[in-house]
């Protein structure tokens, strides 16, 4: 399998691309007030995969040398860190990139500003990221970022519902996560020369899905590489795939493990039950067919790369969706 570093080799590695790129973030973020710019820089540097600014890079598919993508790649970053910063607070987030989350280590009020104002950034460095097609890249930039908004509010709604239909949840997280993947390419597609723009918005669209069903599976599965806390959603009673799945099957449970799922349902459970929710859906094979729908998005966005003219671009973005599903991180 394709690693991340193979990515970020062919495009934003070696030096200095990635570093024009983490360079590139690093300017836009002013000095002063300290309240408001250190938190946000706190947040920048602590990393993150870069997945969406790889994929702006590889659907512009530009030459090496060529940073045209370089704004629209660091808009769309800015734009998904917004996310996370409030994303945290609104789920009672502690950790975050293996560090504590921007509201536990500033307080809240200091993330709500910093995350309101790392939207202004990344319009900037939209702005900023060339007159091709600025109209268009700005109505995208909308369209994705009203999508998020609207999906975290339905992620919020579903919290407490007692039931979700697989329907419900793809719609949901389609708004909340697919529509930054598609945001991220459709800005690259129309920074490079061959735009083929319906094909890589609906690949990216459904390595979207792909990538927050393996987020789900992975908040009750992973390790520390994971840098949240894991059972998160356990905890938080987060309507994920895992739930869905679960919850489809409740009629043919026994009793006890009834009682686990109607805490999980109720959000009651707490810590002690992490590793007994884990184990009953390992035996439901509740994780093994989210692994399933989560390929089956996979092989979906990979039939729209067959009307992507470029061969090699064809060839990274279907390794990047295949890193994407076995990811760890
Ligand atoms: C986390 O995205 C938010 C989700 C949509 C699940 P990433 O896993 O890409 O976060 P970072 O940027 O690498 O930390
Ligand atoms: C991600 O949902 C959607 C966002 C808009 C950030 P999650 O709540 O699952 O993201 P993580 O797991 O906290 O990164
Ligand atoms: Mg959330
Ligand atoms: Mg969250
Ligand atoms: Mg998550």
């Amino acid at each position: 399998m394709a690693s991340l570093l193979t990515f970020q080799i062919t495009i934003l590695n070696p030096d200095p691309f990635r570093a024009a790129f983490e360079s590139y973030l690093e300017r836009s973020i002013p000095e002063e007030p300290e309240s408001l710019y250190d938190p946000v820089r706190t947040c920048i540097k602590s990393g993150g995969k870069r997945l969406r600014p790889i994929l702006t890079a590889l659907c512009a598919g530009v030459e090496e040398r060529d940073l045209s993508w370089l704004g629209s790649a660091a808009a769309v970053e800015l734009l998904h860190t917004f996310t996370l910063v409030h994303d945290d607070i609104m789920d009672n987030a502690a950790t975050r990139r293996g560090i504590p989350t921007v509201h536990v280590q500033y307080g809240r009020d200091a993330a709500i500003l910093s995350g309101d104002v790392i939207v202004a950034l990344a319009v900037k460095a939209l702005a900023e990221s060339g007159s091709q097609a600025i109209q268009q890249k700005l109505e995208e930039f909308a369209k994705g970022f009203q999508a998020v908004c609207d999906g975290q509010a339905l992620d919020k709604e579903y919290e407490v519902r007692s039931s979700l239909s697989q329907k419900e949840y793809i719609a949901m997280i389609e708004l909340k996560t697919s529509r930054m993947f598609e945001l991220a390419a459709v800005l690259g597609a129309l920074d490079g020369p061959i735009h083929d723009l319906e094909a890589i918005r609906l690949f990216a669209r459904n390595i979207g899905l792909a990538f927050q069903i393996q987020d789900d599976i992975l908040d009750l599965t992973g390790d520390e590489k994971f840098g949240k806390t894991i059972g998160g959603d356990v905890l938080e009673g987060k309507r994920t795939i895992l739930f869905v799945l679960a919850m489809e099957k409740y009629n043919a449970c026994g009793e006890s493990d009834r009682i686990l799922l109607d805490r999980l349902r109720d959000r009651k459970a707490s810590e002690d039950n992490i590793r007994p929710i884990r184990a009953l859906f390992e035996r439901m094979g509740v994780l093994n067919e989210a692994r399933t729908i989560a390929e089956r998005y996979t092989d979906d966005a990979e039939a729209h790369l067959l009307n992507v003219r470029s061969g090699a671009q064809r060839d990274n973005l279907r390794a990047f969706g295949q890193w994407l599903l076995g990811r760890a991180i």
